[in-house]
C-alpha cells in the first residue's frame, strides 16, 4: 500500500473529521414508541466511535411524528429531546468522534405508520397518507400518499429547521439532510415521483425548490458555519416494479442539484443511488427472503396496498424466484456491465478467519468484494468533478483499506461512509489502524441484517460469521450444536446493544 491516506484528517469547511471514514445511518428501532431515545441508542453509537470512525452519521431523525418511517425511532421534533441528542453527542466525543444528525422525512415511505397516524374509516383503522409529491402509492409496499399542500411544505420546511436549530444546541457537530433514497426530500427531486404542477414540480429547478427551502431554513437559524451536507441518490433506477416504471433524475440532472446545493451553502456531499429503500442496488446484495419471511408480517398492518401480496411472496418458497426475478432486474442489468474503476490488494486465505472460510472461501469472497465494494465510486467521481471545493463522502460496500486508499488517492471520493460493513466489524477502522487490510470475518453482503431491522434490534445477524468451530466431519448432531452455538453466539452479540441497559425511570 502507497500513502495510508484513511488515516489523513478531513477537511469540511466548518468540520474536521479525523479520519476518512464515516459510520452511514443505519437505521434501529430500539427507542421509544413516542420518540423518546434509550440507552440502548446511546450504547449503538459508542460502539462505532470506540471502534475508530472518524464520524457518526446519525440513522435518520424524523422532523416529526407524521414524517417517521416508524415508531421506535428517536425524533428530533421538541425541544425535549434536545438533552437526550446531547448524551449522544457526549457519548462519541469521548473518542474524538464527530456526530451528524441525519434530519429526514418519511413522505410517502412510512413504513409502519404508528397510531399517531392512524384514522378509523368504516371501522378500519387505517394510515392517514403520508404527505408526499403525489397521490401515487410507493412501488415496493403500496404504502397511500398525498400530494401536500402549499402550506403543508412551507410546515415541514419549518419542521426542518427547527429540527437544525435542536442539533446544533444540543451540541452536536453537524446535519446531514436525507434526501436520497426515495424519502421525502428525494420525492421532491425525483423527476419519476414528482407529480406537481406548481412551483415545486415539472423542471428541474422547480423540483430542487422544497430542498433549497429547506437549505436557506437551516441556514438561517444555525448560521453559516455549522456543518450541512446533503445525502443524493444521484442515479435513481426508479424502474423496479413494474420495470417499465421511469428511471429518475440522470446523473447530469444530479450534478446540477449538486452544483446548485453547493451555492446555496451546503458543505459536503453523500453520494448515493436509488429512488427507493431498499431498494435492488442499494444496499447491494440479495434480496434477504429467509429474513424477511420472519420479520415483514410487521408491515401488513401498514396499510401498504402491496404489503399482503409481498408477505405472501416472502412466505413461500417456490414464489422467491419470481419475487427475485423482477428485484434483482436490474442488478443484473447495471452489474453486468459494471467495471470496477480501481481495486484493493487481493484477499489472502490468511487473512480471513478458517471457521469463516468454511462457509465462504477466500475466492468467493473476492467475487463478493469484486461485485460490491464501491459501487457508487464512478458517479461519485462524475460528481466531485463537477463541484468547486466542497468534499463528497461515497456510500456502499465499502470493508478494504487498500481499496478505500486507492478511491481516495485516485480522486474518487475524498472519504468513505460505511453502513452494513461496520455493523459486522463495529471496530474496524482499528483493524486497520492495526495493519490488517480486511477484517478476519468481514461482511458477505447478505442484507439479513437489513430484512431484520422492520422487527429486531438492528445487528449482524449473519450466522457465517459467528463460527467458533469447525463443521468438517462432524456428525449430524455435532453439526446441528455447533450451528446452535453459532446462532447463540449471533444472537449475544446483537443483544449486546442492550449493555448496559436503560435505567428504570424513577421519579
Ligand atoms: C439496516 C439498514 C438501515 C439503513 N438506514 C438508513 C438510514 O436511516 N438512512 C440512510 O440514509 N441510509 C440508511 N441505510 C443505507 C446505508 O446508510 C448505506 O448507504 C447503504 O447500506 C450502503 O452502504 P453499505 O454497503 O456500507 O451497507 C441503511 C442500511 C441498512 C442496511
Ligand atoms: S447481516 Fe452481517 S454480513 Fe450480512 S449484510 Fe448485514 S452486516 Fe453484513
Amino acid at each position: 500500500m502507497g500513502k495510508n491516506l484513511i488515516f489523513e484528517p478531513l477537511e469540511f469547511r466548518h468540520l474536521t473529521v479525523k479520519n476518512r471514514i464515516f459510520r452511514s445511518s443505519v437505521t434501529g428501532r430500539w427507542d421509544n414508541y413516542d420518540g423518546s431515545g434509550t440507552q440502548a441508542r446511546v450504547n449503538w453509537e459508542n460502539k462505532f466511535a470506540k471502534g475508530g470512525v472518524g464520524a457518526i452519521i446519525s440513522s435518520y431523525v424524523p422532523v416529526s411524528i407524521k414524517g417517521r418511517i416508524t415508531p421506535n425511532v428517536v425524533t428530533i421534533d421538541s425541544d425535549e429531546r434536545i438533552p437526550f441528542w446531547h448524551t449522544v453527542g457526549e457519548t462519541v466525543h469521548r473518542y474524538g468522534c464527530k456526530y451528524i444528525i441525519q434530519l429526514s422525512h418519511s413522505g410517502r415511505q412510512r413504513d409502519i405508520e404508528g397510531i399517531e397516524n392512524t384514522r378509523t374509516l368504516r371501522n378500519r383503522i387505517e394510515p392517514i397518507p403520508a404527505p408526499s409529491t403525489t397521490n401515487e402509492p410507493d412501488q415496493i409496499n403500496g404504502l397511500p400518499a398525498n400530494n401536500m399542500s402549499i402550506s403543508e411544505i412551507k410546515e415541514i420546511i419549518g419542521q426542518f429547521a427547527a429540527g437544525a436549530f435542536r442539533a446544533k444546541e444540543a451540541g452536536l457537530d453537524g446535519i446531514e439532510l436525507h434526501s436520497s433514497h426515495g424519502y421525502l426530500i428525494n420525492q421532491f427531486l425525483s423527476s419519476a415521483i414528482n407529480r406537481r404542477r406548481d412551483e415545486y414540480g415539472g423542471e428541474l429547478k422547480n423540483r430542487y425548490r422544497f430542498l433549497q427551502e429547506i437549505v436557506q431554513a437551516i441556514r438561517k437559524v444555525v448560521g453559516d458555519d455549522f456543518h450541512l451536507q446533503a445525502k443524493i441518490s444521484v442515479r435513481e433506477f426508479n424502474n423496479i416494479i413494474p420495470p417499465w416504471q421511469k428511471s429518475g433524475n440522470t446523473i447530469e440532472e444530479s450534478i446540477q442539484i449538486c452544483q446548485w446545493l453547493e451555492e446555496d451553502g451546503v458543505d459536503a456531499l453523500h453520494i448515493s443511488r436509488g429512488s427507493t429503500f431498499p431498494h435492488p442496488l442499494l444496499p447491494s446484495g440479495p434480496f434477504p427472503f429467509r429474513m424477511f419471511r420472519y420479520t415483514y408480517d410487521t408491515m401488513t398492518s401498514s396499510g401498504g396496498k402491496s404489503s399482503f401480496r409481498n408477505v405472501i411472496f416472502f412466505r413461500y418458497r417456490f414464489l422467491h424466484p419470481l419475487f427475485q426475478l423482477i428485484w434483482g432486474r436490474l442488478p443484473r442489468k447495471v452489474e453486468r456491465s459494471y467495471e470496477q474503476p480501481i481495486s484493493g490488494l487481493e484477499i489472502k486465505d490468511e487473512w480471513l478467519d478458517e471457521y469463516f472460510r468454511e462457509h465462504v472461501s477466500t475466492e468467493d469472497f473476492q467475487k463478493l468484494l469484486n461485485r460490491h465494494q464501491g459501487t457508487v465510486l464512478k458517479d461519485a467521481k462524475e460528481i466531485k468533478q463537477n463541484l468547486k471545493e466542497i468534499p463528497i463522502i461515497t456510500t456502499g460496500g465499502f470493508q478494504q483499506a487498500s481499496y478505500i486508499n486507492n478511491a481516495i488517492e485516485a480522486g474518487y471520493t475524498d472519504g468513505v461512509t460505511m453502513a452494513r460493513t461496520l455493523v459486522a466489524n463495529n471496530d474496524l477502522v482499528q483493524k486497520f489502524q492495526e495493519g490488517m487490510d480486511i477484517a478476519p470475518k468481514p461482511c458477505n453482503y447478505c442484507n439479513e441484517c437489513l430484512g431484520a431491522y422492520l422487527e429486531l434490534p438492528l445487528g449482524c445477524y449473519n450466522v457465517d460469521r459467528f463460527y467458533q468451530s469447525s463443521i468438517k466431519n462432524l456428525t449430524t448432531e455435532q453439526k446441528d450444536k455447533t450451528i446452535r452455538e453459532a446462532e447463540q453466539a449471533r444472537t449475544r452479540e446483537v443483544m449486546s446493544v442492550f449493555d448496559p441497559p436503560p435505567k428504570p425511570y424513577v421519579p
